[in-house]
Parts: C-alpha cells; structure tokens; sequence
C-alpha cells in the first residue's frame, strides 16, 4: 500500500524546467519556486532550520579529521600534523584525512568520501551554499584531492596507504604527536588494485565537476589524474586487498567491478565522452552490472550509487535514454528505493522497530544514511523531471514518499530514536560523550609517546575535546546504544559516514531542491 494520496509538501511549489542543448549534452536546470502562501507544509521552516543547523556541525568533522599543515584552522584542539607523510619517497603525503579515531590514511575509503561528497555539492551545493556550507564542503574535498593527486606520482603508480595500522593502533596519542613510523604502500603494474585506482579516478572526476568554473586549471589537472587512473585500473586488473593482503584487515574488497562501473559513469559526467558511457553499459555491465538485485551503498559496493549516478542520463538526457543496459541501471535504482520505503511490499525487512534501516553491528548508521542520501537524490531526479511515480510490485509511490523516507533516517540520527540521543556529535542536548577518537579523547597540553595516552582512553571522564560533527556508529539492533570510549564498534566515527551525512542533510536543508547540471 502506497502513500501516494497524501497530500505532501509539494503541493505548493511551481516547478520550471528548462533544458537547454550543450556539447556533452543536455543541460537540465530546475527551478522551484515556492508559493508565499504556501499552507501545506506549516511545518517545513522549523524541520529546514534543522537540516541546516546539523549540517553546519556535521560539515566541521572534516576540519577534525585533517591532517598536514593546517590553514585557517577552525578546529581550536587540533594542530599541524604527519607534516613528513610521504616524505621517504621525496613526496607530500602530509594532507588527506585520517580514517576515524585512529591515524590512518585509507584511501579506499578517502576516496570514497570524496566522491560522494563532490556528489553532494554537484547536487545541493545550492543549498550548501544557503547556509553558509559550500566553501567549507569545496575546501575540505580539495584537502582530499590535493593528497590523492600527490599519491598519484605516475601513471601506474598510486600510493594507497600511509601509516601501518599494527603500529598505530598500538599507540593512543594525538595527531599532532605521532612518533610511530609512517610507511607507505603503492599499488602499480605489478602488484595492481583495481578498486582503490577506480575509485580514487571516480573521486578525481567527480571532484573536476566541481571546480570546474571555480578553479579551470585544478578541474583540469583532476581530469588528467581521473584518464589515467581509469585506465591503469581497467588494463592491470586485480583486487587490491588480494594482492595487498594487509589492507584486509581493514577496508577489505569484495570485487572491483562495481568500482569500474563507478568511476567510468563518473568519467562520462565529467567529460560527455561516449566511451566511458559505452564503458558503463557495454560488456563490462554485463559482468559486473548484477541488474535486478538491490545492494547497500557503501564504500565497498558503490553498485547502488551507480544505479543512481546513471538514473539521472536517463531521467534527464533524453538522446541516450533508450539504451536498454541504462534501463536496467534505472530499474535496478528503483528497486533499491523500493527495498527502502517502508510500506513497498519488496521493503527491506533489515530494520530496527522504529524504522531505521539497519545492516551490520559495526558502525550500523552508515548504511541508513547512504540509502537515505540516494533516496533524497533519487526523489530530486524524479521530481525534476516530472516523474510523479514509481512501482513496486505495482504499488504506485511518490518523489515525497522517498523524501519522507530519508527524512526519516536523517531524523533518527538527530535523535528521534528510543534513546534519545543524537548521534551526530555536537548536534541537539544529548550526544555520545566518550567517542572512539584519540585526538578528542587527549588533554591538548598532555605529553603522551605512543604509550602514555591509553589513560585518556581508560579514564572515566568525557573527552576532555568535541569531536564536533563525528557521526559514530550507532545504534545496536534494539537500539541501545553504550557510551563508551572503548567501544569502537558503536562509538567510533568515521570520515566517510561524514560525506554520506553531509550529502543527506544537505539534500533536506531546503525543500526547492535544485538539481542542478553537472555540466
Ligand atoms: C609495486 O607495489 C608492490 C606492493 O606495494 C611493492 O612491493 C613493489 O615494490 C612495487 N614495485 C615497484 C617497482 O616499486
Ligand atoms: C575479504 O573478502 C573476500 C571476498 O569477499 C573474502 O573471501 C575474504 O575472506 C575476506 N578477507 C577478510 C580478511 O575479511
Ligand atoms: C578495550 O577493548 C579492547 C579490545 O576489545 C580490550 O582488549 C581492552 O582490554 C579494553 N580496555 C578497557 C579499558 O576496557
Ligand atoms: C542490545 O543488543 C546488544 C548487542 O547485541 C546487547 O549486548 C545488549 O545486551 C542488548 N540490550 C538489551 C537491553 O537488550
């Protein structure tokens, strides 16, 4: 049974398309403009405001998480830091981000997180912008691309790794005194990952849309690193966490087709060049496409975000629309989405009993907010295009059922769950006061080696810092959650939960979404 008779709160908007041909192809503007009187929705100004507030805190983990030397510093216990990363190899790893409450740099995920945070600012950096967002999401994506072009020293050389994780978690210090080695791992011809390659070349893609009119010369560079990378990752296939066995322990692959497929519709955004959309739809699609069947999005399995990505050809370029492979992705998007609303009658039954999409133990709020991401994405295309329903099992739903969906999500992480509590650090009266973060947890005036600090992770006092804008793990599956700091599988956030929870609240500050041209 389908929500669609509910008057929602779209009712008063005026929608005004504009498409407009350009060389890579249609150029969609959408412009929403809101009735005065609009009565339907009463609510509405007071649960923006709120997206709007969350996000401001939500977008200040990035500064936490930066590593190298720091310019304009926001974050008032957090310093220079791994100023030497990647010096051994006469490079400067120095910026990028470390992973969670540790001293890594992943870049398996970092890159993920760039990609999907470029996604978010393709897609609402309007609304970003409204609230004062858009130069803190560019300048903390560009802190990630710096250190990802710098990793990228020749064409099929890409440094994907820089701390050795037996070492670091042997230590609880701050950032800005880490005195254990820094090691660095490569991928290259002979040892290749296909996965980290493809997504650092999605991430560089993506983030070349975003500064494109910004900075002409840095998009351009992006592009360059995005070509090469594609192709060092399509022509030396392999599993980077099979050949690289140590990354296993951590951010293990389940396969890198999903990766190809990802980083090629990210390349056809970027360019319009019709080989990479062939790429996305051609043999590769067939072997790798796993049409039919919803995944989670996440930064192993990028299948669904690409179920999406390429949703959006076909909702809005009408020239290509009719490949069938891209009706496959379109469809495939759409089962996703029905496994999501709640009352589809393929809903997912992974749930908590207040609703909260729930999937594994650790670090369970990824997935919940990933989805919600895409369904507010997906609910913008539709809206945008005009495409007032979607089935499910012949079940009719709407754009607001999505929106409503992810609304949902967004709200339980803010705190309308059973526990009361917010799980966006910094964000409504009670949040987690322990979280699994070193840096957080440490006296800024404490002199701790490698070994000294584990008291601040034993103390019984709160984290003496904030970190603000952590999203932690979250909620058991009876929606306990324990407050404390050595629990790193509920308490420990991470830096790619932060583009996923960026890319959702940003995608609700305001109700005239505006799904703007990638190009
Ligand atoms: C290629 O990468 C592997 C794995 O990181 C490394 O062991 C090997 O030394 C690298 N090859 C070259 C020529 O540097
Ligand atoms: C990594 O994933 C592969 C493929 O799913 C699996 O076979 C392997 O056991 C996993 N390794 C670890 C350490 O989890
Ligand atoms: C913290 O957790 C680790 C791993 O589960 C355990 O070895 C350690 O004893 C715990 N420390 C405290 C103080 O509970
Ligand atoms: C909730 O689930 C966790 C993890 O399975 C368990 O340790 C805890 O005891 C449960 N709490 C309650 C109140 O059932």
């Amino acid at each position: 049974m389908g929500e669609k008779s509910k008057k929602g709160g779209w009712c008063g908007w005026i929608i005004v398309l504009i498409v407009a041909a350009a060389a890579a192809g249609a150029i969609v503007v959408l412009v929403m403009k809101k009735h005065k009187d609009s009565s339907s929705d009463a609510a509405s100004g007071a649960s923006e405001k709120k997206y709007g507030d969350a996000l401001k805190i939500a977008m200040q983990f990035f500064d936490v998480q930066k590593s190298g030397k720091l310019v304009n510093n926001k974050i008032p216990w957090r310093g220079d830091s791994a100023i030497k990363d990647g010096s051994q190899e006469k490079l400067d790893l120095s910026q990028g981000m470390y992973d969670a409450g540790d001293h890594m740099k992943f870049n398996f995920p970092m890159a993920y997180t760039a990609t999907v945070l470029s996604w978010a600012i393709l897609e609402y950096g309007d609304q970003m912008k409204g609230v004062g967002q858009l130069e803190p999401a560019q300048d903390s994506l560009k802190w990630i691309t710096d250190y990802l072009i710098n990793c990228h020293p020749k064409d099929n050389v890409l440094y994907i790794q820089v701390g050795d994780a037996n070492a670091d978690h042997k230590c609880w210090d701050r950032p800005e005194d880490i005195t254990e080695a820094r090691p660095l791992i490569q991928i290259n011809a002979s040892t290749p990952g296909t996965e980290v390659a493809a997504e650092t070349a999605a991430a560089m893609a993506a983030a070349s849309l975003v500064f494109k009119s910004k900075n002409s010369g840095y998009s351009s560079n992006l592009l360059k690193h995005a070509k090469q990378l594609f192709t060092f990752a399509d022509r030396y296939r392999g599993t980077y966490s099979e050949n690289i066995p140590e990354v296993a322990t951590y951010y293990n692959s389940t396969g890198y087709g999903d990766e190809l497929l990802w980083a090629a519709s990210w390349l056809y955004h970027a360019t319009g060049d019709q080989t990479y959309f062939d790429y996305a739809t051609g043999k590769n699609a067939d072997s790798f496409g796993n049409f039919g069947n919803p995944t989670w999005f996440s930064w192993d399995n990028k299948l669904a975000g690409t179920q999406v990505l390429l949703s959006r050809v076909s909702f809005f370029n009408s020239k290509v629309s009719n490949s069938d492979t891209l009706q496959e992705y379109r469809k495939t998007a759409e089962a996703v989405m029905c496994g999501l609303l709640p009352k589809s009658p393929t809903a997912t039954s992974s749930r908590t009993d207040s609703g909260l999409i729930w999937i594994t133990q650790w670090n369970a709020l990824q997935h919940p907010v990933a989805s919600a991401f895409l369904a507010v994405v997906y609910s913008d295309y539709m809206l945008t295009s005009k495409t007032g329903k979607m089935t499910c099992d012949g079940n009719e739903y709407t754009p607001s059922d999505l929106r409503k969906f992810a609304m949902s999500q967004a709200n339980y992480v803010l705190g309308d769950n059973p526990a009361k509590m917010s799980y966006l650090v910094g964000y409504g009266d009670k949040y987690p006061q322990y979280v699994h973060h070193r840096g957080a947890s440490i006296p800024t005036d404490a002199d701790t080696n490698c070994k000294e600090g584990w008291k601040y992770l034993d103390s019984t006092e709160p984290n003496p810092n904030v970190a603000t804008g952590a999203l932690v793990g979250g909620p058991f599956l009876n929606e306990t959650y324990i407050d404390s700091r050595n629990n790193s599988i509920q308490g420990e956030p991470t830096t790619y939960n932060s583009a996923v929870i960026v890319g959702l609240l940003s995608g609700l500050v305001s109700t005239s979404s505006v799904v703007q041209s990638f190009t």
